[in-house]
């Protein structure tokens, strides 16, 4: 077991929470599992020996100071966010230590930038939402793609996914937006968000081989849109998927994500096009990997790592692109991305 400093992740049972927990302790930290389910924590340490589990509900602050009581800095994975992150970013605040989530949920991703910037910038620390395959990887490649613009016209970013087996937790998130929005659709346009009832369009979009050209949905608005524009100079950012994954996530018996390999991932995989462009010029990135709540650990992870090692570019509430050096944070990925710009691009 590693003896690096305490990290408590909050919803450390959750599918998302045990790819963390195991991330953490093959990088030499020793993860404090936090949750608000005791037994479902006492099965956890069963199989994690040595290991510390505290029982914490985010309606009860004492208990959530208690949790906190020791660690170096608490990793959210337990959504919906928009009930879990303000208690924990106030519980985070309360103990002095940085915050980092995986929330995939717009609004909640928004409300943290609007209620905490100031007291986390006030506290002298740093709170990273979004620090997970949505949100977190999209802002990085966009940010390392722009380069040496400071503005761009346009931000594409595409998701090629093979399939999508949606754990619970982002079936909840999805039913918890949808009514935050009063089943309104959502993009970023114009440089704001703006809430319609359009369907959305289908189109093609050409990823780089071997994927190649797929139907995709275009403005299947996912986190990049609080992410990119909180410090990029970017009016439009456009979100795809394709359309089997957007299919598959719909499903009324959409099944949950199954263990192929020994790390408990998933078949599938993915492929994020990143395409940006300014007068007419554009510069594009590209990352495949396998699974999207596996790849969230190592991205929530080297987070911490930097974090705690005083590699960051900011406090306050700040995405991942804003925090950290964008390409640098990217290599540091490379046992778990392939990272590739496509030639022709980045004029
Ligand atoms: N941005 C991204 O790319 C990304 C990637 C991965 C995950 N996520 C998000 O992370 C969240 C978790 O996903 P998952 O795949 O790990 O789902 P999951 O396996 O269903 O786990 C959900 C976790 O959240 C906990 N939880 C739910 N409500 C809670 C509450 N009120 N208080 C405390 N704990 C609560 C659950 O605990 P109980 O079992 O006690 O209910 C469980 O530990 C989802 O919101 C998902 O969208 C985002």
């Amino acid at each position: 077991m590693g003896s690096g400093p305490n990290v408590a992740v909050f919803g450390a049972y959750g599918h998302t929470g045990r790819f963390v927990v195991a991330e953490l302790r093959e990088r030499g930290y020793v993860p404090l599992l936090l949750g608000r389910d005791q037994d479902k924590l006492l099965a956890l340490v069963q199989n994690q020996p040595g290991l510390e589990a505290r029982r914490a509900s985010v309606d009860d602050k004492a208990s959530l100071d208690r949790a906190l009581n020791g660690a170096t800095i608490v990793i959210n994975c337990a959504g919906p966010f928009a009930t879990t992150a303000a208690p924990l970013i106030e519980a985070a605040l309360r103990a002095g230590i940085p915050y980092v989530d995986v929330a995939a949920e717009i609004e909640a991703n928004l409300d943290t930038f609007a209620h905490f910037a100031e007291p986390a910038r006030a506290a002298g620390t740093v709170v990273v939402p979004a620090m997970a395959f949505y949100g977190g990887l999209g802002d990085l490649l966009v940010t390392a793609a722009m380069g040496d613009w400071t503005a761009a016209d346009e931000a594409h970013i595409a998701y090629g996914l093979s399939s999508w087996h949606p754990t619970a937790g982002t079936r909840v998130a999805g039913a918890v937006s949808g009514q935050r929005r009063g089943g309104r659709r959502v993009r970023y346009t114009r440089g704001r968000l703006e809430y319609h009832d359009n369907a959305l369009p289908t189109l093609e979009w050409p990823f780089p081989a071997p994927l190649g050209a797929q139907s995709v949905i275009g403005e299947f608005t996912m986190a990049d849109v609080v992410t990119i524009p909180s410090h990029l100079a970017v009016p439009e950012v456009r979100t795809y998927m394709t359309a089997k994954a957007a299919a598959d996530l719909s499903a009324p018996d959409a099944s949950a994500p199954t263990a192929v390999d020994e790390r408990g991932r998933s078949a599938q995989t993915f492929v994020v096009d990143v395409l940006v462009r300014s007068n007419g010029t554009e510069r594009r990135m590209v990352a495949a990997g396998q699974d999207i709540y596996a790849i969230s650990a190592p991205l929530a992870v080297e987070a911490v790592d930097r974090i705690l090692t005083g590699r960051t570019r900011t406090i306050g509430v700040a995405s991942a692109g804003a925090v950290f050096d964008a390409p640098d944070f990217l290599r540091a990925l490379s046992s778990h991305l392939t990272l590739h710009v496509p030639l022709g691009t980045n004029g």
